[in-house]
């Protein structure tokens, strides 16, 4: 499965995905194929890239991973069960970790992994939003081990999940109205945590230790088709804009004009006023801070700019569909893109809507920035 451009009718607003490459890891050994492809996001502001296993190696991953011994909770030594992960992942397709290493090294938007293997029947889905991580071992071990490839470690924030790395994004009944993954409603284009100070950025924040999450990774657990994931690349709307001539409002989404709610799902009623939205960073590249609903402005520009932004995310035509298959990874960096969920409808029935979240950021942040090596919580 690949990444899945939103159908449209084609018009002068979009340029046509022009330029792929693909790359070819085979294990000498067992002859098991990972391929590996870059391409332009839909605008052609930033890279996305695409990793697909062959049936062998997800075989091999099956074995080496899936039916590897232990029952390890994540949350209760993130690094132990993350290095140990890596080497099953290790063991299983050499190639696998390669090819990752060598995706994350080319600091794409957004990475995806498929063709790995899931667990049939796929575990119930949570109705009080709490990952059982002893039943979810695969799915874990994949998503953790993928991101160690990359020195990328799994971190939580203490006022949400209630302290837990791994998050359950699925529907939970008391939840429902609430804008959080745990909710029905329309999320609207957002980064999360988007109150914090921006990573590896020259961000116009009044200060605080924690930063916002640099990456998200997800492993699928039961894809509902109608409820596919969907994000965007920032640089393509940017880009859309540029080409309006929407310079001004760029700018003035780069002055410190701007108020950032509190996510709902940290529980804290808190608003940071002085902040920017869009956010150089040291790359080169455009981060944002925006949120649909939780990002408001201090003045009449400021809101003008930012209605100009939603509307421009709107039409830009560059959001990717991603409906997945269990056993999918998806990675994206938080900053550089923006995503959403809409509406719908769960049945609470223990097969809703199900996928287990972690925010990863570089190992060497986490651990000088996490309150305690082995707890990795931003207090
Ligand atoms: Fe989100």
């Amino acid at each position: 499965m690949s990444f899945t451009r939103k159908p449209h009718r084609q018009n002068s607003d979009t340029r046509a995905v022009s330029s792929t490459s693909t790359m070819i890891f085979t294990a000498p050994s067992t002859g098991a194929k990972v391929k590996m492809t870059e391409r332009a996001s839909p605008g052609g502001g930033d890279l996305l890239i695409n990793i697909s296993c062959d049936q062998r190696t997800a075989d091999d991953v099956a074995d080496a991973v899936g039916n590897a011994r232990g029952r390890e909770i994540y949350d209760d030594n993130p690094s132990a069960f993350e290095l140990k992960a890596l080497e099953q992942l290790k063991d299983a397709s050499p190639a696998l970790v390669r090819a990752i290493n060598l995706a994350f090294s080319r600091n794409p938007a957004a990475i995806r992994v498929t063709g790995l293997p899931s667990r049939q029947p796929p575990p119930a889905t949570p109705l009080d939003g709490v990952a059982a991580q002893d039943e979810l071992q695969l799915p874990l071990r994949l998503l953790a081990g993928a991101a160690r490839a990359a020195s990328l470690v799994g971190f939580a924030y203490a006022s949400e999940n209630g302290g837990r790395i791994v998050r359950a994004v699925c529907p939970v009944q008391t939840e429902a109205e609430t804008v959080s993954s745990h909710g029905a409603v329309d999320l609207g284009f957002h980064a999360d945590n988007a109150d914090l100070p921006v990573p590896d950025a020259f961000d116009l924040h009044p200060g605080d230790t924690k930063p916002m999450n640099a990456w998200q990774g997800f492993v699928t657990i039961t894809p509902r088709a109608r409820v596919p994931m969907r994000f965007m690349v920032l640089a393509d709307a940017i880009a859309w804009m540029r080409m309006r001539r929407w310079d001004e409002h760029i700018d003035r989404l780069m002055q410190p004009e701007f108020n950032a709610a509190k996510p709902a799902s940290h529980g804290i009623d808190a608003v940071l006023s002085n902040l920017p939205v869009l956010v150089p960073t040291r790359s080169g590249a455009m981060a944002s801070r925006y949120h649909a609903v939780n990002i408001t402005g201090m003045n009449r520009d400021a809101t003008l700019a930012l209605a100009a932004f939603g509307a421009a995310i709107e039409m830009c035509k560059a959001e990717l569909l991603v409906p997945g298959r269990a056993g999918d990874l998806l990675f994206y960096q938080n900053p550089r893109c923006l995503h959403r969920r809409q509406a719908f409808k769960p049945a609470y029935d223990g097969q809703d809507r199900f996928y287990l979240r972690v925010y990863f950021d570089d190992v060497a942040r986490v651990e000088s920035a996490a309150a305690g090596r082995h707890r990795r919580v931003y207090l």
